[in-house]
């Protein structure tokens, strides 16, 4: 009996071991003011490219500031830098990678790709946030709606 009690436990260790932890904190929802870009400004000429991206943390908006990835040449996505893991740590901060190539958090290396911000790899397994963009002309608008 006790070794038949200790092969199910065993079995079981083997399904679930590799699961993902898929329990976590909400990422905080905060309200702020529109944050309005003029793409013809020097400071965002990178936007100008489709592919190009701006942290634009220092206009504020979002819980700890947005990245804008131009997708297209209509077409941006505003991303939140908190983390999707574990979001309420103080470290929980995404950046662009020195390579410019895709998103990091440097505090436990969870890395998100550009074009919908799912994980790529570390321990998130949620995409970070999106909030709504609408582009008028050279004019880029980022709101506080949250999209999916
Ligand atoms: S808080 Fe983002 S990966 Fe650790």
């Amino acid at each position: 009996m006790i070794i038949r009690i200790s092969k199910i436990t065993l079995i079981s260790f083997l399904l679930f071991s590799c699961e993902p932890n898929l329990v976590d904190d909400p990422i905080p929802v905060v309200n702020f003011d529109d944050v309005v870009i003029n793409l013809s400004f020097p400071a965002y000429i990178n936007l100008n490219k489709e592919g190009g991206f701006k942290d634009i943390s220092d206009l504020g908006g979002g819980v700890r500031g947005i990245i804008v990835y131009r997708l297209s040449p209509t077409a941006f996505v505003a991303y939140e830098k908190n983390c999707s893991y574990t979001p309420n740590e103080a470290c929980s901060t995404v950046e662009v990678h020195s390579s410019g190539l895709f998103m990091i958090d440097p505090c436990c290396s969870s890395s998100f790709n550009f074009s919908d911000a799912m994980p790529t790899g570390g321990p998130a397994w949620r995409p970070l946030r999106k909030y709504r963009t609408q582009l008028n002309g050279n004019t880029l608008t980022i709101t506080d709606e949250i999209i999916d």
